[in-house]
């Protein structure tokens, strides 16, 4: 599970995406073509993205119409629907789109009709897409020592993957911003694991999403995450 071939730019888009809700028009022909080929690796172990254009978006959403849907089959874990989910974001990021995680902001009445739900599964989640003119980089984050509970010189003292790691997840995005995970984090392990805050309806997908973000952070050294579920979360050994 949470298998995906990572892409050393998404890297790069990490440390430039935030959400964008005023849009200047949809993707072009060409992206929505890119997007759609990863559209299909990432739907599997019970998770389906599609892509649509047309109604669907609530109204804080302005300048386009196009959304991928994540599907997901009842059982599937919300990390796998937050990993994957984000995949194609840290994907359109790159290809100079803005993106917005949507958990309330889209009409479900419309988009389960779009999409032919079936009894078996269910939407939690779609993420606007469109041109965008992405706004200076600075997220509003807990910092990395309240992340990891450790104090400077002990994150110092992390290797590079691990740090990297570390300062990637860091900076996921999350509904309304709650940033519901601790990192715990040795020499050999990373595991973003469950923190209590109010409204924790989106905090499975937040972590999948944070997940993500440090398995970026290790491929950028050539390390490859592979996850296994623990109390309280889920840890990676890369
Ligand atoms: C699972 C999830 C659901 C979200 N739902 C909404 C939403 O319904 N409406 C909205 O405007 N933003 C939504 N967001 C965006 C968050 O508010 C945003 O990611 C967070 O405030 C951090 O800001 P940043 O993405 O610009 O770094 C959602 C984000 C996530 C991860």
């Amino acid at each position: 599970m949470f298998e995906l071939n990572i892409t050393p730019e998404w890297q790069d888009a990490i440390r430039k995406r935030s959400s964008i809700r005023h849009y200047t028009g949809g993707p072009t022909d060409e992206q929505l073509s890119q997007l759609g080929v990863l559209c299909k690796k990432l739907s599997w172990q019970g998770v389906t993205i599609r892509m649509f254009r047309g109604p669907g978006l609530k109204g804080n959403i302005r300048g386009t119409n196009v959304y991928a849907v994540i599907v997901a089959k009842r059982d599937t874990p919300p990390e796998l629907e937050g990993y994957m989910g984000e995949a194609l974001v840290l994907e359109a990021t790159r290809l100079g789109l803005g993106t917005c995680w949507l958990g309330a902001g889209f009409n479900p009445d419309i988009v389960n009709k779009n999409v032919s739900l079936q009894s078996d599964e269910q939407i939690h989640c779609v993420i606007a897409i469109g041109q965008a003119q992405f706004p200076t980089f600075n997220p509003k984050r807990r910092s990395l020592e309240q992340v990891c509970k450790k104090d400077e010189s002990a994150l110092n003292a992390l290797g590079p993957w691990q740090l990297t790691a570390v300062e990637d997840a860091r900076l996921a995005p999350s509904a309304i911003n709650q940033q519901p995970w601790n990192l715990e984090v040795d020499a050999t392990s990373l595991s973003v694991l469950e923190r209590r805050v109010l409204i924790g309806k989106y905090a499975g997908i937040d972590r999948g999403i944070c997940m993500l973000h440090a398995a970026v952070g290790a491929k950028a050294f050539q390390r490859n995450a592979i996850w296994k579920k623990v109390d309280g979360g889920y840890m990676m050994r890369a």
